[in-house]
């Protein structure tokens, strides 16, 4: 199959991109380098996927025609692309134009690949706001500007499957870690701060917060596990994630056990819009794609704290 993955130098979208190559997928990705975190290591997650034999272009979807420059002939687009995250550095601008005007321009693209079969869009639990623990059936009430565009992203995809004019589904995927978590991210920092003995700046009662904390690995398996099964995902959303939940203080005492030593913490004010719990319900997805996440907390956190030290 040909496969377009966008967003592919970031996180999640490298480690799908490599996926999709070792199952034998024709696979293109997209991204357009942007610098919302250190741009060395897009390059170097570019270069680990390239390695794989997947194609790599440099393209904004905010201001490229894309059918200009990419060809028509996908049979999968996975969108991972986005503004991602809760940010004081982004503005509503950031949010608006690469998550809602680029998912739009994709969209557009979209419709001009004939032989389509369906097109994924990445979701995330923050559509459904402070507390993330429903079914997807639930009114989404998002508290921050992210997670307002990323459903607004959602449901434009959504609409051209309401709309006959392609197949479509939405991820809501849930605190994704592992491996190439982005640097201002609580793993990789919590990590970096580890061994070169810094503290660690905790957002003012978030050690209570309590995450379904997911390998990355585990995201992986249930966003490929929709190839071949358009007919019974188009139109629907499915919720990504473990069941399993930890709050950060769990997260704080995995990272110590890995590295064998205490982390000196320093409190900072609390973040705007931060969930306060997130559990991923997935007897949907458990339902209609046998999606099993299994690995545990401190498995995935010994897989990044490795692949920390061998990179940094
Ligand atoms: N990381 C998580 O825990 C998590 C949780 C839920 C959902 N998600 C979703 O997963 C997706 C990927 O997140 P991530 O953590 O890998 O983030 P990331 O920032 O590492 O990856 C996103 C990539 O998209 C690229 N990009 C952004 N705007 C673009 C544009 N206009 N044109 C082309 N490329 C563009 C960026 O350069 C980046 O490489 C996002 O859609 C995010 O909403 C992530």
């Amino acid at each position: 199959m040909k496969i377009l993955v966008t967003g592919v130098a970031g996180f999640i979208g490298s480690h799908t991109a490599e996926r999709l190559s070792e199952l034998g997928h024709n696979v293109v990705g997209v991204d357009n380098f942007n610098d919302y975190y250190d741009v060395s290591l897009k390059l170097k997650n570019a270069n680990a996927v390239k390695a794989k034999g997947v194609e790599v272009l440099k393209l904004d979807l905010r201001s490229v025609d894309l059918h200009s420059v990419l060809s028509k002939d996908f049979d999968y687009i996975f969108h991972y692309a986005a503004q991602p995250g809760i940010s004081a550095t982004s503005t509503f601008e950031d949010y608006f134009s690469n998550n809602f005007l680029a998912t739009k321009n994709l969209v557009d693209f979209a419709l001009q690949c004939e032989n389509l079969k369906l097109f994924v869009n990445i979701g995330t639990s923050s559509i459904y706001g402070l507390e993330a623990t429903f079914t997807e059936d639930v009114a989404p009430k998002p508290a921050s500007y992210y997670g307002v565009t990323k459903l607004a992203a959602e449901q434009l995809v959504l609409q051209k499957s309401r709309e006959q004019q392609f197949k479509a589904c939405s991820l809501r995927l849930y605190s994704v870690i592992g491996p190439r978590e982005r640097p201002e991210k609580m793993y990789t920092k919590l990590i970096a701060c580890g061994l070169n003995n810094e503290a660690f700046p905790l957002y003012e009662g978030s050690d209570k917060h309590l995450r379904s904390f997911t390998y990355v690995g585990d995201i992986v398996d249930g966003v490929v596990s929709v190839i071949g099964k358009e007919t019974i995902t188009d139109g629907e959303i499915f919720n990504i994630g473990t069941e399993a939940e930890h709050t950060t203080q769990e997260g704080i005492e995995a990272v110590e056990e890995i590295l064998g030593k205490n982390i000196k913490i320093v409190i900072v004010p609390k973040r705007a819009g931060d969930q306060k719990r997130t559990k991923a319900n997935i007897d949907k997805a458990r339902k209609l794609l046998n999606y099993n996440p299994e690995t545990t907390l401190l498995e995935s956190v010994k897989h990044q704290v490795n692949w920390y030290k061998e990179n940094f």
